[in-house]
């Protein structure tokens, strides 16, 4: 594959067009230096965030799955003074490293990060929230679309991260938990009158990949 000119033509988006300022490369440094597994968003990908927050006027952002910070640095600096992002956290590690990482941004006014598993903290949150971002354990994706339907207002947006599995996806028989966890979820999807949704495949830095984009309608 072509691996080698993805990540090359990622690098010339970067620099042509995303502009990342030095909270978000400091946040990328910190969460490498933690040993942390390389999956954040890439800078493209942060930046595609942080247009949607935009582009639905978010005041309020959920995040399921914080890492290091770096999708949360990218989504809460699109939001307005007052806005609030809460990012989920089940990683005491990545919860401290995230924190760090979002007080060097000055964002810890807007940006929280609460430490524990997404299903345990769900429950305790109250909507509505403009945007939400589901990046977490793959196999729970139902059941993270099922609350983000809760949480979401009328005409935001949900993104679910890293729905193409290589391409396993597409197979029915496909013994993975977290293909499982993309195709169940886009059963739900698929029955919930309002739901409105694509998926994208995508190609970059991070290899071959894809998002899902779904519009929470009336
Ligand atoms: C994995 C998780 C992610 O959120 C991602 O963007 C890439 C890979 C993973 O668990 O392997
Ligand atoms: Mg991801």
């Amino acid at each position: 594959m072509a691996d080698g000119l993805w990540a090359a033509v990622d690098g010339y988006i970067d620099a042509a067009l995303v502009f990342q300022d030095d909270a978000l490369r400091h946040a990328l440094a910190e969460t490498e230096k933690a040993g942390a597994p390389a999956i954040n968003v890439s800078p493209a990908q942060g930046k595609l965030l942080y247009l949607l927050a935009k582009l639905v006027n978010a005041r309020r952002i959920l995040e399921i799955g914080a890492l290091g910070g770096y999708s949360a640095i990218w989504m809460g600096s699109a939001l307005p003074e007052g806005g609030r992002l809460v990012t989920i956290e089940h990683s005491w590690k990545y919860a401290a490293l995230a924190r760090a990482n979002i007080v060097y941004a000055g964002l810890s006014d807007k940006v929280e990060v609460v430490e524990g598993a997404g299903l345990d903290v769900l429950p305790a949150l109250e909507g509505p929230f403009d945007l939400i971002f589901i990046d977490a354990d793959k196999p729970n994706n139902p059941e993270y679309f099922r609350w983000a339907m809760k949480l979401c207002r009328e005409g935001g947006a949900i993104v679910v991260d890293n729905v193409v599995r290589g391409g396993g996806v597409i197979d029915a028989e496909n013994a993975d938990s977290s293909v499982q966890g993309v195709r169940r979820m886009n059963e739900l999807i698929a029955r919930e009158p309002r739901a409105e949704a694509t998926a994208i495949q995508t190609v970059g830095a991070k290899g071959y990949d894809g998002f899902c984009l779904i519009r929470v309608a009336g």
